[in-house]
């Protein structure tokens, strides 16, 4: 495939497939949230049951790690040395047993960066057997260039944003699974900061990640099978300035008053508990979290009598 048959599109196909055919190394980073193999015919009696157009979401578990495993080397075979996947997924249980992403993660080519928690924010009075689960994950995925592992630093702008991350769940999106545009929009954001590069999703559904690639102005790749999602997709990247309100209110959020250098340059407040000289910044009082003293005395004095009233034990 030249690079004109898959740039800025979508096309139609089996991931997989489609991956075999697109060159090494050209792409910067991806997101993307597949299909999670939750089995069709289960149904919860609170959790909406999720129903894809043109594909079956249950495969046999080891057949679907398989698959997710040979996907995920394709991905770090098209990826630059440096690059970065972030890869939405959620822990999930077959007949009492746990299945976790990590069980595929660790076999793949990429280098676990972090595990990052999606809060969904939602809340329900259920009786259950597990505690309510209101999280996902979301699997920062690195490339490595040469030998070096830990990569470069995010901007303190981004990593303030923490390793919980809290948005509501898509409501305003007829895909079946959606992600918010925030999320993407925040990995985008973050990775890319004001470079510019190509993104892929190779599960695109709704097109959440290429919306928010082009707002944020990079080029895009999307994979998706069913033709109506792609369609819609196609609408909603040429609408996309509709949505430009909701990237920039993630945006926003990427906002850091003085970074942790200048405030140790300042002698200002850099997390430790100490007390600081030249500081701009009122200093956090150590006395918070000194016992007070005329409470001790009389505990002190309490416990003495205490002591001398108590019967004498052998
Ligand atoms: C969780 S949804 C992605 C939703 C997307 N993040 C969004 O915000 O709209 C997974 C998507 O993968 C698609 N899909 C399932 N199997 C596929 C396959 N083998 N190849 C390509 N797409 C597939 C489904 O049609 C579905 O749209």
């Amino acid at each position: 495939m030249t690079q004109s048959n898959f740039m800025n599109r979508i096309i139609v196909g089996d991931t997989l497939r489609v991956l075999r055919e697109i060159p090494s190394e050209i792409i910067d980073m991806g997101v993307t949230s597949p299909p999670y193999n939750k089995g069709e015919n289960k149904k919860g009696w609170l959790v909406k049951n999720v129903k894809y157009k043109d594909s079956i979401d249950k495969l046999p578990e080891d057949e679907y790690q398989e698959n997710q495993i040979v996907v995920l080397n394709e991905l770090f075979r098209m990826t630059k040395p440096g690059g970065s996947f972030f890869y939405n997924h959620k822990l999930r249980w077959e007949r009492g047993f746990m299945l976790h992403p990590m069980d595929w993660l660790r076999r793949t080519n990429w280098t676990l960066r972090q595990e990052i928690i999606w809060d969904r924010l939602i809340a329900a009075n259920i009786r259950g057997w597990r505690f309510w689960q209101v999280e996902e994950r979301i699997y920062w995925l690195y490339k490595p260039v040469d030998k070096h592992y830990i990569g470069q630093e995010l901007k303190p702008k981004h990593a303030l944003l923490t390793s919980i991350w809290r948005f509501h769940p898509e409501q305003n999106n007829p895909h079946p699974a959606p992600f918010p545009l925030a999320l993407p929009a925040r990995a985008i954001y973050s990775i890319m900061d004001d470079n510019k590069g190509i993104i892929i999703d190779p599960y695109c559904g709704s097109g959440t990640t290429l919306v928010a690639a082009k707002l944020l102005g990079h080029d895009y790749i999307g994979i998706e099978i069913s033709k109506e999602y792609a369609d819609f997709a196609e609408a909603r990247i040429v609408n996309c300035e509709n949505e430009r309100k909701e990237a920039l209110s993630e945006m926003v959020k990427h906002t850091v008053r003085r970074t942790f250098s200048e405030r140790k340059e300042n002698g200002e407040y850099t997390g430790r508990f100490r007390i600081q000289k030249h500081s701009q910044e009122k200093p956090i009082s150590l006395k918070l979290f000194e016992p007070k003293a005329p409470y001790m005395k009389q505990t002190a004095k309490k416990a003495s009598a205490n002591r001398k009233a108590a019967p004498a034990s052998d």
